[in-house]
């Protein structure tokens, strides 16, 4: 949420910013600015996307060997060009970018108002920069003591970056809740919110934790904590090809993750899996393997499309572990003093590692004494950092704000750590455990033969891209699919859909169906096929259209549905990771013949690190 790019060196700072802006931009994307420095310093926003502002300050002065761009998802003010960042203070001494929301802002404005302090904008940062300019005049103090006083009297979270004007040689930053990494280039440093605007340049980068303060200078770096000790900064080599943050010819990041879900399920599965197939290794949680069997509970937490990779998580966990399961929203989870016992297990799924509840779910169960895994996406994020042991999903960065690739991952990953749990409990037989691996191993595959036939797909799209509203069924293991469906078409072409458990259709759902309702039904050959079979009859009673993801082979659905899509068979605890696929591909095609910005719908943020 909110995209943070910062340079300091010797090159022209503008073409890495811009660049960077634009790699961001899966962020925030409501106005976007600049602050460039060559000695005089100047500053440059507008609403709109990062290409607005390209054009904007295509008449101006953009030279400047530091410099800060922003990209932003509103959070105080509503999107426009005085809301954007960077914010000036009152006496022009700092500039001052940011991501995330200072809790006090508006006690700190009331006070700052009263020493004379004027506020052009909404937001809350530039009562920060205010109270940044206010304590550095009035305490005489350097501008780096003044940004940590200043921290000092606030409460909430941020990643920020400050210019000060009487010190240009120097980008300030700061961290609290909001992800920030440097990278470290000869005689340059980049900022930014993640590794994907500075990978080009440099893999050798730092992350900052919570409470650091960097200073960069051209000279070097010094890294420090809120109270001001120093630290010495543990520099790491990250692993991301340029290409993994790029189109690759694909029309948007949606399509492209869309597609790329074979390599991607692949890439979960790699040294994860035997080579004879027999066995699962522990990998990333060997350290808690035995409290994982011995568990009472498990509690997974997430957001969004996490947490519905979080209801698959419980299905396989009570079938093949006969551990109990509770899901939470993280957000629900944090704030409503859950109970936690010591020997729980707690899972926190995110793709991003950042989700500002998941990451405040964490901090609650570890505090409650609980151990806490990590199934996330984004090596060294927050999330990955702030758990004891987990497994990493290697599916490669997601751009598109919808969520593709991550879930399918997800999946794949709670599966594979379901049987090895389920195996070691003995809950499972080896012959159940070794079908349950060959079919997943089989995934990537089956998922080529969805993609290959996506012109039904196409075509289905074409006849409904106009309707009002969508219902989504599924029940069982494709219950959540259902849920995630629905989230896909109403994140990206703004149609109103809900899913349901298909039983549960006949409590409130049913009164919503006529002719005009497409209804879309998971109903792959498995224990309650006759039970969704019903399910369907029902709907056509009352003249639905009726959509079904059906195993291929079926017969008795195909007669009685509008469309079929068909996939391949598989064991109804996989065929989560295979059914999503078609519903992913209808949302897009969709959103396309609708005309909607696909990978940056309106209102959304790909990572959300405010609450
Ligand atoms: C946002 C994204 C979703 C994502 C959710 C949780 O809402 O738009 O795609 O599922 O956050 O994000 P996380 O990174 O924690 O999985």
């Amino acid at each position: 949420m909110c995209g943070i790019v910062g340079y300091i060196g010797n090159k022209e700072a503008y073409p890495i910013l811009i660049n960077g802006l634009k790699r961001l931009e899966y962020r925030g994307y409501d106005s976007a600015g600049i602050a460039l420095s060559n000695g005089e310093t100047r500053t440059y926003k507008i609403k709109g996307k990062v290409a607005d502002l390209e054009e904007f300050v295509s008449d101006k002065n953009i030279s400047g060997d530091i410099g800060m761009g922003h990209t932003r998802w509103a959070t105080h003010g509503e999107p426009n060009d005085v809301n954007a960042h960077p914010h000036e203070s009152n006496g022009g001494k700092f500039i001052v970018i940011h991501n995330g929301i200072i809790e006090n802002y508006s006690l700190l404005k009331k006070k700052l108002a009263g020493h004379g302090y004027q506020f052009k904008s909404d937001t809350d940062t530039e009562v920060l920069a205010n109270l940044i300019e206010y304590l550095y005049v009035d305490g005489k103090l350097t501008a780096e003591e003044a940004v940590r006083l200043a921290l000092h009297n606030v409460t909430g979270a941020y990643a920020l970056v400050v210019i000060a004007k009487e010190e240009t040689d120097k980008l300030i930053a700061a961290r609290k809740g909001s992800p920030l990494v440097i990278g470290i280039g000869a005689g340059e440093y980049f900022i930014a919110s993640d590794a994907t605007p500075i990978v080009e340049y440099t893999r050798s980068v730092i992350y900052l934790n919570d409470d650091d303060i960097a200073v960069l200078t051209r000279d070097g770096l010094s890294l420090k904590t809120l109270k001001n000790d120093i630290l010495t900064p543990q520099i790491q080599e990250i692993d991301l090809e340029i290409g993994a943050i790029e189109k690759g010819g694909y029309d948007h990041f949606m399509l492209k993750e869309i597609f790329e879900q074979p390599d991607t399920i692949q890439n979960t599965l790699r040294g994860r899996i035997s080579a004879d197939l027999k066995d699962i290794h522990h990998g990333g949680i060997s350290a808690e393997i035995d409290k994982i069997i011995n568990a009472r509970r498990l509690l997974i937490v997430g957001c969004g499309t996490s947490w519905h990779a979080g209801l698959v998580g419980e299905y396989l966990f009570e079938e093949f572990t006969r551990i109990p399961v509770e899901v939470e929203y993280a957000s629900e989870f944090r704030y409503r003093n859950p109970v936690i016992y010591p020997d729980d297990i707690v899972i926190a799924i995110s793709q991003s590692g950042e989700t500002a509840d998941t990451l405040a779910a964490i901090k609650l169960a570890k505090d409650a004494g609980a151990t806490v895994l990590g199934i996330c996406n984004v090596v060294g994020s927050s999330i990955s950092r702030e758990t004891s042991a987990g497994i990493y999903t290697y599916a490669g960065p997601e751009i598109g704000v919808a969520s593709t690739k991550a879930f399918t991952s997800q999946v794949t990953a709670l599966s594979f750590f379901a049987y090895m749990v389920g195996r070691k409990k003995n809950i499972i037989s080896q012959e159940l455990y070794e079908q349950l691996i060959s079919e997943l191993v089989d995934v990537p595959a089956k998922i080529q033969t969805v993609l290959d036939h996506h012109q039904t797909i196409q075509d289905i799209a074409k006849r409904y891209k106009d309707s009002e509203n969508f219902l989504y069924l599924g029940r069982g293991f494709l219950f959540p699919v259902a849920l995630e469906g629905a989230l896909k078409l109403k994140e990206i072409s703004y149609i109103h859909a809900e899913g349901y458990p298909a039983a549960e259709m006949k409590h409130g759902p049913i009164a919503l169906i006529d002719e005009k309702m497409p209804v879309v039904i998971v109903a792959t050959k498995d224990k309650s096929y006759e039970k969704i079979v019903s399910n369907i009859q029902e709907v056509k009673a009352r003249k639905g259209i009726v959509i079904a993801i059906v195993s291929e082979g079926d017969t008795i659905i195909s007669e009685m549905a509008d469309h079929v899509i068909t996939i391949p068979m598989t064991h109804e605890a996989v065929s989560p990771i295979l059914a999503v696929v078609p519903l992913q591909l209808l949302s897009y095609y969709i959103a396309v013949l609708r005309g909607c910005n696909v990978d940056q719908p309106r209102n959304l943020a790909k990572s959300v690190t405010v609450e």
